[in-house]
């Protein structure tokens, strides 16, 4: 028997070599078990310590958002070029090929649509989540919103409590009302909030000034939201910006499935997250894949 005979020559025991011991490299995370560590690994790249997420969620509140219109023609062919992607449970089963063995940032809250009063979220069983294999579960928190502010927080801290249960870790996402600014300010107290309610990583926005604050505020890492369409020379500086001024990464959606070259958006917004490159070197990159790729 394989255990008898096994234990025969047992002899290599390393005697005087110290047992290795890594420690984990995503901030705030050292604690964590290994089943949260293992996922945010699958997001995260352990050699960058960064991520590229490509955000497809936007549905959920907005219906057929313009480059979402079929996700089958316009996101699936982008699948390859993402570290994680980040959608509904809804798109992911009708839509994405299980077979695409990217990481899963689930789309965890569901609620209210543009049409009338956003932010009136609910959650949805963490035995769904697990089934589809998430890796994270995204919350969004309203800070500041009058209306939704202690649900939202409800919800997050449920996420959290459920994520604790599973080993799945919580994207705290802050949403940000109509009326509130996106300054340092207000981005670093609702991300600290997310954080300190048990979020292990917290997707906001970026801000023009003192984004660095934002990130150093908040004990966890930090991906920026890449918000409404810019020109792609603005929203490579935004990525550049935002990782030296800190961020873990993106969780880009319409700047990269909205560009004229999504393919070409993404590789350059790697270059960019994983590389170190400057907005001007993935700008290139964006146009030499542009220019030889053309429909
Ligand atoms: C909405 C979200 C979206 O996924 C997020 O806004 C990312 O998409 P975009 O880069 O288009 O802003 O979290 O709550």
């Amino acid at each position: 028997m394989a255990d008898k005979e096994g234990n025969i020559d047992a002899k290599d025991f390393g005697i005087g070599i110290e047992q290795k011991h890594e420690g984990f490299f995503l901030k705030g995370c050292q604690n964590l078990d290994w089943g949260m560590k293992s996922r945010l690994a699958r997001v995260f790249n352990p050699k960058s310590g960064h991520a590229v997420m490509l955000a497809f969620d936007h549905g959920f509140i907005m219906g057929p958002t313009s480059g979402l219109e079929r996700i089958d023609l316009t996101i699936n062919p982008l699948l390859d070029y993402a570290d994680c992607i980040m959608c509904t449970r809804g798109i992911l089963r009708t839509l994405i090929p299980p077979t695409c063995n990217k990481p899963l940032s689930l789309r965890f809250d569901a609620g209210t649509t543009i049409l009338t009063d956003l932010n009136d979220e609910t959650l949805m069983d963490i035995e769904d989540a697990v089934r589809v294999d998430a890796a994270l579960l995204a919350s969004m928190v309203a800070i500041g919103d009058p209306a939704h502010e202690g649900s939202t927080i409800r919800n997050l801290t449920r996420t959290v409590d459920l994520g604790q249960r599973y080993g799945i870790p919580t994207l705290g996402v802050t949403a940000v009302g109509k009326n509130l600014v996106r300054d340092a300010r207000y981005l670093s107290l609702a991300s600290r909030v997310c954080a300190e309610n048990g979020a292990n990583v917290v997707k906001t926005y970026f801000c023009e000034e003192n984004f660095e604050r934002v990130t150093n505020s908040v004990p966890v890492p930090i991906v920026i939201a890449g918000g409404k369409k810019l020109p792609e020379m603005d929203a490579l500086t935004m990525a550049y910006r935002a990782i030296n001024a800190g961020a873990a990464g993106v969780d880009m959606g319409r700047n990269i499935f909205q560009s004229d070259s999504p393919v070409g958006m993404l590789l350059a917004v790697r270059s960019i997250v994983h590389d170190g490159q400057t907005p001007e070197q993935a700008f290139d990159l964006y146009t030499d894949y542009k220019n030889t790729h053309k429909a």
